[in-house]
């Protein structure tokens, strides 16, 4: 794989590297992206069936079996080289920073330390009445189950339709693009806002923007680097080529 070598330059003197992902990037570790035709979730299930508050409150146990099924798919597969390609960089620059779409945690079992989580993380569990989180140990048998504190129904810790993004990691997220010099775009259709408005911004912030995805995407646009192919591929090829003697 051949890279433009003001892009390799542009690696190596980086201090801070941003990526932000989406499902793309854990599709080589076997869990189905949302959007692509025929694999894509979004092709075989409703969102609205599914992934928002009104579904959970007039389904839940519908909505919680999902998650649970899901939980199951996540539970057997693990991080890709594009995950583990992602964490050597910090052995490789001073800040790597990633900020993911993703709720399967892949990039903390990669080894990446800095993980800003903007849809949640399908592991947590909090209540739908109290907001209070329950962790994995005082989970009822019920289905859903039941808050151990106002006996509400429990939901999992992840971002829905309709719901604002826990702002804590939205803070964070903007506060990267104030010191990222580079910001990678990885493995997301960039179609759902707020969260797809972050490349743009970069690009707005004087970042340089590289987007990595084997299809085109609406960021192509606005990246100054696009590199087409699988993340599991690109990235660990890259952080090669940018650092030969070490990567
Ligand atoms: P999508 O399913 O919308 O997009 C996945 C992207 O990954 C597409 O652009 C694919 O071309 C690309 N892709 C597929 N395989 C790839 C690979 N091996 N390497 C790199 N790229 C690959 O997923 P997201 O953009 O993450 O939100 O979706 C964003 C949000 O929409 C999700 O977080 C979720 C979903 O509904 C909520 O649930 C709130």
């Amino acid at each position: 794989m051949d890279f433009a070598p003001d892009l390799l330059d542009i690696l190596r003197n980086a201090r801070h590297i941003a990526t932000f992902t989406g499902a793309g990037v854990s599709a080589e570790s076997g869990i189905p992206t949302f959007r692509d035709a025929q694999t894509g979730l979004w092709a075989k299930y409703r969102a609205e069936d599914l992934a928002t508050p009104e579904a959970f409150r007039r389904d839940p146990v519908t909505v919680w079996d999902w998650y649970a099924w899901r939980r199951d798919l996540m539970r057997a597969v693990g991080p890709n080289p594009g995950h583990l390609a992602i964490a050597a960089m910090e052995r490789l620059v001073q800040r790597v920073t990633v900020i993911t779409q993703n709720v399967d945690g892949l990039h903390m079992q990669a080894g990446s330390s800095e993980v800003i989580e903007l849809h949640g993380n399908i592991w947590h569990n909090l209540c739908a009445d109290c907001s209070a989180s329950v962790p994995e140990s005082e989970l009822t048998a019920d289905i859903p189950p039941v808050c151990p504190h106002c006996q509400g129904k429990v939901r999992p810790g992840v971002v829905w339709f309709g719901e604002a993004l826990p702002a804590q990691a939205w803070t964070r997220a903007a506060e990267v693009l104030e010191t990222a010099d580079v910001f990678f775009c990885i493995g997301t259709s960039s179609l759902v806002e707020p969260a797809a408005s972050l490349p743009r911004d970069a690009r707005a912030c004087g970042r340089t923007v590289i987007q990595i995805n084997p299809e085109v995407t609406s960021h192509d646009e606005i990246a100054q680097y696009v590199l087409r192919g699988k993340a599991g591929e690109v990235m660990p090829a890259l952080v090669k080529a940018a650092w030969p003697q070490v990567a």
